[in-house]
């Protein structure tokens, strides 16, 4: 079994032409960009922004968001490069499969099943959180069993993943109007407090902005950082460690980018336009970050920030409630379209591995009216549902920045060898000063990836080690690419005739 073979990059754009597997092409740049605001924005700077404030950075959580941007653009760089090499659905998972092979390949699709599933289930059960809430503030309350993580089940939860996955279904234009309106309402409220919130800024409030190294007592047990365990480093909160510790937690409101990458197969020009939509979708997150970072801890002392609702509450404390009902209006839209997209990320990695006959192939099949992959969105959206529905979250969100993480570094050192491997392939996006900007990439990540607690390191083992299991007993056997490589014989029978390579 050789479990390194890699799928060459004509063979993976030849695959997307089959009729059976074809997604409808219709994505632009701006909807790209759109699609990458409507997934990055969302629990990060509603939520992460006040918490980390108040216990690890102070005003200088700013400061964290621009340190964790850096991280995140040398990692959109290697993905701009090779979305536009490689233009087809999969992201992580495909580009790997072109550069180490099979098996690592397998590995980076399932932990991105981790990183996407997860973090669209944490994500609805946010939303459930400031859906029940705005109910609550019209006079309707619903049962505490069907009312939210505390309860048996999450009801709002489960019927929020479900219409989207009916929204996802009926095609990807629905999907990218639905994401647009929503964007429309999130960017809005974003402004508002922008606006709003300047009147109220009051310049002590930023000094220091950095403030002075306080040792927090030392975390016991599987809860400790690993870099703790590895290097003896003792954690500290605000100074200029406690700065860079939070911009490990800050990491996760730029989750997303990554996944305009996975919509490759349905944009007209994608050479072009991925880079656009990668690229421009951070670049304007992280300006939006900042900004409102920098309004909302000067609008109060940092340590009197809210922990679950830094925003709403900020405009609370200085005396104007309707903004604030108003910010959980957008948070709830904001929410919204990152479920969707991560869930529609989620569907292109596995539409994609199913394809590669990695998982079922009949899975792939492209719904004949609406041309998406409807039955593993279906898959997806009830997983998710129960997901979100029945299981307690809290704890498993770390997990979802851990599988990112390593995701960056797999197409960040992918990037490297498809350079050396591959040099003549036509690139319209090129990563500058390679290798020393992916090397940088690597690096970062890797570092904030050691910030992360053990039991975090050891629940990403676990669910790894499944994966192993399921590759070793299925896919290894089916892959597509190994029966091509033992002759046409072994195909499926009545597979299409392959058609021309795209030129
Ligand atoms: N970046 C996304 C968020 O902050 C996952 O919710």
């Amino acid at each position: 079994m050789d479990l390194f073979r890699t799928k060459s990059i004509e063979q993976s754009i030849r695959d997307t032409e089959d009729p059976r597997h074809r997604l409808r092409r219709s994505l632009g740049a701006l909807d790209l960009t759109i699609f990458g605001v409507g997934v990055i924005i969302g629990t990060g700077l509603f939520v992460l922004t006040g918490r980390v404030a108040r216990e690890n950075a102070g005003p200088a959580v700013a400061l964290a968001f621009i340190i964790a941007a850096v991280a995140c653009g040398l990692a959109a760089l290697c993905y701009a490069e090779f979305a536009s090499t490689l233009p087809v659905a999969g992201s992580a998972y495909t580009f790997a499969y072109a550069t180490l092979g099979e098996f690592p390949a397998w590995v980076i699709g399932w932990d991105l099943m981790l990183e996407l599933s997860l973090a669209a289930a944490v994500v609805a059960v946010g939303w459930s959180g400031y859906a029940v809430s705005l109910l609550h503030t019209i006079g309707i309350d619903l049962p505490p069993a069907i009312a939210g993580e505390g309860g048996v089940v999450n009801v709002p939860a489960v019927l929020v993943v479900l219409l989207l996955t009916a929204v996802l279904v009926a095609g990807i234009r629905i999907s990218a109007r639905v994401n647009l309106i929503m964007v429309i309402i999130k960017l809005a409220v974003i402004l508002l407090v922008l606006v709003a919130g300047v009147a109220f800024i009051d310049p002590a409030n930023y000094r220091p902005f950095i403030p002075p190294p306080v040792h927090t007592p030392q975390v016991e047990g599987v809860s400790v950082p690993l870099i703790q365990v590895l290097f003896g480093v003792t954690p500290v909160a605000f100074g200029v460690f406690g700065v860079f510790s939070a911009a490990a937690i800050v990491f996760f409101a730029y989750i997303g980018f990554d996944v305009v990458a996975t919509a490759a197969e349905e944009t007209r020009n994608p050479a072009r336009d991925l880079p656009i939509g990668i690229i421009g979708s951070l670049g304007l997150c992280t300006l939006l970050y900042v900004l409102v970072s920098l309004v909302l801890v000067g609008m109060q002392p940092y340590h009197e920030l809210s922990e679950a609702a830094p925003l709403a509450d900020a405009f609370r404390a200085v005396g104007m409630p309707w903004i604030a009902s108003l910010i959980s209006i957008g948070v709830i839209a904001g929410l919204t379209t990152v479920i969707l997209i991560l869930m529609l990320g989620q569907s292109r990695v596995f539409f994609a591995m199913s394809r590669d006959n990695l998982l079922p192939p009949a899975l792939a099949e492209v719904h004949p009216r609406f041309r998406t992959p409807y039955r593993v969105t279906l898959v997806i959206g009830l997983t998710t549902a129960v997901l979100a529905g029945l299981i307690p979250l809290g704890a498993l969100a770390e997990l979802v920045n851990i599988g990112t993480l390593f995701a960056f570094v797999v197409v960040s050192a992918g990037v490297i060898i498809l350079r050396r491997t591959r040099p003549d392939l036509r690139r319209t996006f090129r990563v500058p000063w390679v290798p020393v900007l992916p090397l940088l990439s690597v690096l970062s990540c890797v570092y904030l990836m050691l910030n992360l607690p053990v039991d975090t390191w050891l629940r990403f083992a676990v669910w790894m080690a499944i994966g192993v299991v399921l590759y070793w007993l299925y896919g290894s056997r089916r892959s597509r690419v190994a029966r091509s490589e033992n002759g046409p014989a072994a195909e499926p029978a009545g597979s299409a005739p392959e058609p021309p390579v795209r030129p």
